[in-house]
């Protein structure tokens, strides 16, 4: 996505080979008018599925699962990453370590918004070590749906979560790829054909 590059390039900021900053329009502060394109750019790649629901974790993947959701005229389900009060016990649950936090952390979707009728379309703003993505889709082959794909604005290509996810037979596409990047570079990988 042309426009999601040139955008990076404005405004990005590389804190480190590994670490983009992004959040003047994407993920702290967010650009409504170019959310909302990165849904309906979702929409089109994954329009030959039929999509019953948008899924992704919560908090910076939700403006791009509700922007995606709103392209397919479907419902969007964000998992969570604490239990709260409301929540009954039907949850699926699945453990994911974060390497950036060093932690583990329990990441959970009531049973009653997720079921065999389902085909799931995932989204996420960054596809990095994969982990929290790679806890999505044992929730979605858990909760017996099928699984759409995965949808990501982001993807970090040189770290490994496109291997981790393509590894549990997962169709992934992501917006933009960045092939390498260090402070003052960065490099985008060719667009992928869909
Ligand atoms: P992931 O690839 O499955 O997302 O897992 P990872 O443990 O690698 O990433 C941990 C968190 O850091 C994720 O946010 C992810 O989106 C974010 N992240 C990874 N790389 C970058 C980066 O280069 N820039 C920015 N800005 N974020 C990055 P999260 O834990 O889901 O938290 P939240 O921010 O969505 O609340
Ligand atoms: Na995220
Ligand atoms: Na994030």
């Amino acid at each position: 996505m042309k426009l999601l590059e040139e955008r990076i390039r404005q405004e990005g900021l590389i804190l480190s080979d590994t670490v983009l900053k992004v959040d003047s329009f994407l993920n702290h502060q967010v650009d409504t008018v170019l959310a909302l394109e990165i849904g309906k750019e979702f929409g089109r790649i994954f329009a030959d599925e039929p999509v019953t629901k948008v899924l992704t974790i919560e908090a910076s993947g939700i403006q791009f699962a509700m922007a995606t959701a709103i392209a397919l005229g479907v419902p969007f389900l964000y998992a969570k990453k604490k239990k709260a009060v409301t929540q009954s016990d039907a949850v699926y649950s699945v453990p994911v370590h974060s390497f950036t936090r060093q932690e583990t952390y329990q990441v959970s979707v009531s049973r009653r918004y997720l079921g065999p009728d389902d085909n799931v379309l995932i989204v996420d703003d960054f596809l990095a070590t994969g982990a929290a993505l790679a806890g999505l889709v044992d929730i979605v082959n858990e909760s017996g749906a099928k699984l759409a794909g995965v949808g990501c604005v982001i993807e970090k290509s040189f770290q490994e979560g496109r291997d981790l996810l393509e590894r549990k037979g997962v169709r992934i596409h992501s917006l933009v790829r960045i092939a390498s990047m260090s402070p003052g570079e960065i490099r985008f990988a060719e667009e992928e054909r869909t």
